[in-house]
């Protein structure tokens, strides 16, 4: 078969590695980078560490409003969906690449599969929850990371259509953690195992107004360990627009690439976050997470006591809550194992 891969954002580069790998065993692979994220250090590091083949298409999308990005997005990969004629296409996950990939799938009446389908937030301020749902009731393919996704998919009648396969990133996380021991990130910063804490922050709703941003990060100040804080350019840009300061127990670093950042999550205390392919990478690696939102599509990692939801905006002694956080001794496996091959084994099955 022909399978069109399409991606455009830094976490679904880690994505794409395994399945790109299990899907070449048997198939024709292109791949469609959007362009969404562009920074070497947001996307051309991933392909070059993760030994991903190297786009067929970029089509350098870049940044933009919403709709004027997945509007360019959906000419471009139409037309490139037109040339190729594929038999299958797949998306991952909820950004606007998955968008546009999937939409146009549906239009050109292309099989396609939707990888981390059925998750949910319930706030549909969020882009990401307007794009899965879009995303799910287009695909043809619906494959369910959890237990839980399976329910959402269920309650929106997609049972039919749907396959629990385990979550792809258990694959990805796997085969970096070995590598990352390589890594020199922890020698550069002069950190020491459990040392400090582990930071990233990405979300419109936590980074885009200057004000939350510059509060939240002051109550991070209060915390009694070092922070390291490898920053997204959106995050990027707000704090340089409006001259942020960020307090002395702070190390700002560029986005860093997926082994260093393996080995970061590795030796730290414990993780901060509003990422949220980053809170399974703790639940997997059972470090304490603390995620920076009022509610997680994850709510595995919570109930199971390993992840605890502090909303910057309404939250009080942040600082003392993180440093309180035990979390608890049980632990299940959640996300399962082997993922991309059980994909691929399904997408065999289906279209044999
Ligand atoms: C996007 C996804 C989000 C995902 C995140 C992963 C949507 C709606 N959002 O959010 O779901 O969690 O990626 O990181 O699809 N920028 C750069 N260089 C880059 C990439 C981005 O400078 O390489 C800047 C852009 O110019 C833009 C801002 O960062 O101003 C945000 O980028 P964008 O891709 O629109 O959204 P993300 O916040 O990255
Ligand atoms: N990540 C990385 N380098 C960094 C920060 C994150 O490799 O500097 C990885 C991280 O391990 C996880 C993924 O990027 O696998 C998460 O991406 P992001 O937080 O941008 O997106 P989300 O998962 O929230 O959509």
């Amino acid at each position: 078969m022909k399978i069109i891969s399409i991606v455009g954002a830094r976490p679904q580069f880690i994505k794409l590695a395994p399945l790109s790998k299990e899907l070449r065993k048997y198939h024709t692979e292109i791949i469609i980078h959007t362009g969404q994220h562009f920074d070497k250090e947001m996307s051309e590091s991933f392909f070059v560490e993760l030994g991903i083949s190297d786009p067929n298409y970029n089509l350098d999308i870049n940044s933009g409003l919403h709709g004027e990005q997945t509007g360019r997005m959906l000419i471009e990969i139409e037309n490139v969906v037109i040339k190729e004629k594929p038999d299958l296409i797949v998306v991952f996950g909820d950004t606007n690449s998955t968008l546009a990939g999937t939409l146009v799938g549906s239009k050109l009446n292309i099989p396609s599969v939707h990888i981390e389908a059925g998750l949910r937030s319930f706030n549909k301020t969020m882009p990401e929850e307007i794009n899965r749902i879009v995303a799910d009731h287009t695909s043809d393919y619906l494959f369910a990371p959890t237990l839980t996704a399976m329910k959402n998919l269920e309650l929106e009648n997609l049972l039919s259509s749907s396959f629990f396969t385990g979550d792809i990133m258990v694959d990805s996380h796997k085969s970096a953690v070995e590598r990352s021991k390589d890594s020199k990130i922890i020698d550069e910063h002069s950190l020491t195992n459990g040392g400090y804490y582990l930071l990233t922050l990405h979300r419109p709703y936590n980074v885009d107004n200057s004000k939350n941003l510059a509060d939240l990060l002051k109550e991070l100040g209060e915390l009694n360990k070092r922070i390291i804080f490898p920053i997204h350019p959106r995050t990027k840009n707000i704090i340089e627009k409006h001259n942020l300061i960020i307090p002395e127990n702070i190390t700002l670093i560029k986005p860093v690439g997926y082994l260093d950042f393996v080995a970061l999550q590795s030796s730290c205390h414990k993780i901060l976050t509003d990422s949220g392919g980053i809170q399974k990478e703790a639940y997997i690696l059972k470090k304490p997470c603390i995620t920076l939102r009022s509610e997680t599509e994850w709510v595995e990692t919570v109930q199971m006591g390993w992840n605890l939801l502090l909303n910057p905006n309404t939250e009080k002694n942040i600082a003392r809550k993180i440093e309180s956080f035990i979390p608890n001794d049980h632990y299940e496996l959640i996300f399962g194992q082997n993922v991309s091959q059980k994909m691929v084994e399904i997408i065999n099955g289906i279209f044999n």
